[in-house]
């Protein structure tokens, strides 16, 4: 019987044994799955982060037809897209599941529902097909995505935001994070998401097809965001938390009383929703950045970050935002931290990070499975370790910026 984890070179040698392909091109070759939220996701690398082949379905569209993600909704659909989607990724790469070293799912965090398809999907695979199994955790998925696309060496900073997560960690390794700070109520992509639906904006022509975040960025771009004043969360909080629950009272509140000066009933179009989009997307990355800055300190003044190149990665769906990454780049700028964000299709949630996650964790023989029966799904799952309180205690005052964007 083989051991319950298996090593990297463990790995290689039963693939060689068992598989033409590898052996042929001394390739590991890994199929990543993703269905922890809304899009049911599978893409086939190489070790080198090669994308051989890549299949997505997004939810969305259905998503905004009900207004939000209803779990049980979310659920059918992965179990009717996933073994195509499988397929497919694997049709584009033209590599034969007995060419797989591994298979790489993401297991949490994420709802419950969603990850048990992807979960369920892939036991019965590497049963099939007799290959080992890798358990990803999705936001570290996301925070290692960067180094398929550069050689970026541990330590660096990392900002998730996603509609799920709005976190500071610092990457140590590739399972190895210090939690710097986290959002204490909401996440920054829903919020937006949920302004959004207060705004109506599915109904908009410009929009019908977008995510929340999506729709407020392109119609921020024509907006005035002076025309609004929406207070910045946690001023007096010299930590790293995040909070956008207190912000998106406050622009429903805006929202209602335009809706009665205009007599436009719950569910039209205001005439000042490019001004609230401007301005509510000015207040998250005003409080994304301040937040950031503060990390970028308390990393400094402990010495966590290296001398040469130090640097920050942002991911996550809300990443994909021109307007925020360039606020970012204010603050890396002025503290001299190098600012890197991978292209938005690999920001928002793919088979491909997956994969990548997978490939990281063959090369340094992490976390890889021989048996899958023990292996549970998890709706939640910190990252790494909470020092979130050391931060709060270190209390850092952030110097004044200014966040000056042309849009
Ligand atoms: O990472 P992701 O695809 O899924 C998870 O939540 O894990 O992120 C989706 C979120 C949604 O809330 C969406 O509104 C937001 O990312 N988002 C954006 C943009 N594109 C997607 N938010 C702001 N600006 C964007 N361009
Ligand atoms: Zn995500």
């Amino acid at each position: 019987m083989l051991p319950r984890a298996l090593s990297g070179a463990d790995v290689c040698l039963m693939k060689r044994c068992s598989s033409q392909g590898v052996f042929r091109t001394g390739r590991r070759l890994v199929l990543g799955i993703e269905t922890s939220c809304d899009e049911t996701g599978a893409a086939v690398l190489d070790d080198t982060g090669l994308i051989l082949g890549e299949s997505l379905h997004s939810q969305k569209l259905t998503h905004l037809e009900t207004g939000g993600i209803i779990p049980t909704v979310a659920q059918r659909l992965h179990r009717e897209n996933i073994c195509r989607v499988v397929q497919e990724a694997l049709d584009r790469s033209g590599i034969e599941p007995s060419e797989l070293t591994a298979v790489a799912t993401t297991v949490k965090p994420g709802l419950a529902l969603s990850l048990g398809i992807g979960l369920d999907f892939s036991q019965r695979f590497v049963r099939l097909h007799e290959k080992p199994f890798i358990p990803i955790h999705h936001m570290e998925a996301h925070a290692l995505t960067v180094r398929m696309l550069h050689p970026v060496d541990f330590p660096f900073l990392v900002l998730l935001v996603s509609g799920g997560h709005s976190l500071l960690a610092l990457a140590k390794g590739i399972d190895e994070f210090l939690l710097l700070g986290q959002t204490l109520d909401v996440a920054a992509g829903d919020t937006l998401d949920k302004i959004a639906r207060r705004l109506s904006l599915s109904s908009h022509p410009e929009c019908s097809s977008l995510s929340g975040g999506q729709a407020i960025e392109l119609l921020a771009k024509e907006g005035d965001r002076f025309a609004f004043h929406f207070k910045s969360p946690m001023g007096q909080l010299y930590d790293c938390n995040f909070s956008f629950a207190g912000l998106q009272n406050q622009v429903t509140l805006a929202i209602s009383k335009k809706e009665k000066e205009e007599g436009v009933e719950k569910g039209q179009l205001l005439s000042c929703v490019k001004d609230i989009a401007a301005a509510s997307q000015h207040t998250v990355a005003s409080h994304i950045v301040k937040r950031t800055h503060r990390a970028i300190l308390f990393c400094k003044s402990k010495g966590l970050l290296p001398q040469h190149n130090p640097t920050l990665v942002v991911s996550g769906g809300v990443a994909s935002n021109e307007y925020i990454r360039r606020t970012l780049k204010i603050v890396t700028d002025a503290t001299g931290l190098h600012l890197l964000c991978p292209p938005s299709k690999f920001c928002t949630d793919n088979g491909v990070m997956i994969a990548w996650n997978g490939v990281e964790r063959l090369k340094q023989g992490k976390g890889i499975m021989s048996h899958t029966e023990e292996v549970n799904y998890e709706p939640k799952a910190p990252l790494g370790l909470d020092i979130t309180s050391e931060v709060k205690d270190a209390a850092i005052k952030i110097p004044p910026l200014k966040l000056k964007i042309n849009s």
